[in-house]
C-alpha cells in the first residue's frame, strides 16, 4: 500500500501532536486530577495512548516505526509527569501543615495513684524505719508451724480451728498443715531462725504483709487484710520501751494530743500482752468520741524465744501487731472495709 492509500495518515499524525499538546498541558496540581490524568492516557481499555496505538495501521508503513516510538516517548512523558506530580502533591501536604509549635507545654500524662492501703502500709513502715527497724517479709502460704506451734499456740488453741483458718492442706500429723497465715506474727519466728543460724540478736524487723482469715464478710471485717508486724529482741528489752515506740508512733500518725491506751489482752506468743486503743474524736457520739483498738502487743513470751534457740535469760523482746486498714480508715475517714477492695477508680482517684 503506497501512502494515497492511507486516507487517515494525516489525522493520525494530527492526532498524536494534539496528544503531545495535552500531556504537556495538563495541570496536575490536585490528587484528582492526578488521576483523572491517569486514566485519561494509561488506561488499557479506554486510554488515549491505546486509542493511538489501534490507529498505527492508517500511517505509512515507513513512518510506522517513528509514530510508535513518538507514541512511546508520550506515554514515557505521562509516566514522569505522574511520578513528579504526585511526589509535589506529597510534599506539599506535608510542609502545608502547620509547623509545631516548640514552645506549648507537653500533653499530660494521666497518672495513677497509690492505694489507700498501700499508703498506710508505707507510712506505717516509714515511721518505724526512722526509729532504725528493717524491713523483713515472708510467705503468705505457711505451715502450720510457723503460724502456729512455734507461737506458743497449744494444739487445740480455738485459732486453729477451721472457722478462721483457710487451710491448704490439712495435714493430720503434728506441724503438717499448710495454710493461708491468719497474721504476720509467723515471720517473727523466719526472722528470728534465720539470725540464729550464724548470730545473736539484736532483731529488730518491721513486717508489712497480706494476711487471710475465714471470717463472715461485713463493714468491718474481710477475707483478706494487711498487718504490720513489729519485733526488738535485745538484752533489756522492756514493756517501757513498747509502750514508748507505740506512743512515739501514734503521735506520728494521729498528732501529738492523741490519747492512747493499754488494756491487758492475751495472745499464746507474748506475756504479758496488751492491746492499743487510740481515743478517736467524734462529736456525734454521746461522749465525745470513743476507744478505737489499733494493735495487739506484748513482750515476746520466753517460750517463743526458746523454740528458735535464743535464749531468754539473756535476752528479752517485744512484739506488736496492727492491721492496716483499721488505721487507712481512721486516717482516712472510710468506714466500710469493703470498699478498699472493691477497685472502684471514682473512691481511688480521691487518694491521689
Ligand atoms: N498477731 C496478732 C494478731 O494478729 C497481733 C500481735 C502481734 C499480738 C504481735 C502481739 C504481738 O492478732
Amino acid at each position: 500500500m503506497d501512502q494515497t492509500s492511507q486516507p487517515g495518515a494525516a489525522a493520525a499524525h494530527q492526532a498524536l501532536e494534539d496528544l503531545k499538546a495535552d500531556i504537556e498541558g495538563a495541570v496536575l496540581d490536585t490528587a484528582d486530577a492526578i488521576d483523572a490524568y491517569r486514566i485519561r492516557y494509561l488506561s488499557r481499555k479506554q486510554g488515549q495512548i491505546t486509542a493511538l496505538m489501534k490507529r498505527i495501521p492508517e500511517v505509512a508503513p515507513e513512518d510506522r516505526k517513528a509514530f510508535g516510538q513518538a507514541i512511546n516517548a508520550a506515554k514515557q512523558t505521562v509516566e514522569e509527569r505522574l511520578e513528579a506530580a504526585t511526589a509535589a502533591l506529597a510534599g506539599s501536604a506535608a510542609t502545608s501543615a502547620a509547623p509545631a509549635d516548640l514552645t506549648l507545654p507537653g500533653r499530660l500524662q494521666p497518672e495513677g495513684s497509690l492505694h489507700p492501703i498501700t499508703q498506710a502500709q508505707r507510712l506505717i513502715t516509714r515511721v518505724f524505719e526512722n526509729y532504725g527497724f528493717d524491713v523483713a517479709e515472708g510467705p503468705e502460704i505457711e505451715d502450720d508451724w510457723h503460724n502456729f506451734s512455734a507461737l506458743n499456740f497449744p494444739p487445740d488453741h480455738p485459732a486453729r480451728d477451721m472457722q478462721d483458718t483457710f487451710f491448704i492442706e490439712d495435714a493430720e500429723q503434728d506441724h503438717g498443715g499448710i495454710l493461708l497465715r491468719t497474721h504476720t506474727s509467723p515471720v517473727q519466728i523466719r526472722v528470728m531462725e534465720e539470725v540464729m543460724k550464724d548470730g545473736e540478736p539484736p532483731i529488730r524487723v518491721i513486717v508489712p504483709g497480706r494476711v487471710y482469715r475465714n471470717e463472715a464478710i461485713s463493714y468491718k471485717s474481710y477475707c483478706l487484710f494487711h498487718q504490720v508486724e513489729g519485733l526488738y529482741v535485745d538484752e533489756g528489752v522492756t514493756m517501757a520501751d513498747l509502750k514508748q515506740i507505740l506512743h512515739a508512733f501514734a503521735r506520728t500518725l494521729f498528732g501529738e494530743d492523741v490519747r492512747m491506751r493499754f488494756r491487758p489482752s492475751f495472745f499464746p506468743f507474748t506475756e504479758p500482752s496488751a492491746e492499743v486503743d487510740i481515743w478517736w474524736k467524734d462529736e456525734n457520739l454521746p461522749g465525745g468520741g470513743r476507744w478505737m483498738e489499733i494493735l495487739g502487743c506484748g513482750m515476746v513470751d520466753p517460750n517463743v524465744l526458746e523454740g528458735v534457740g535464743i535464749d531468754s535469760e539473756k535476752y528479752t523482746g517485744y512484739a506488736f501487731g496492727m492491721g492496716i486498714e483499721r488505721i487507712a480508715m481512721l486516717r482516712f475517714g472510710i468506714d466500710d472495709i469493703r470498699i478498699l477492695y472493691e477497685n472502684d477508680v471514682r473512691f481511688l482517684e480521691q487518694f491521689s
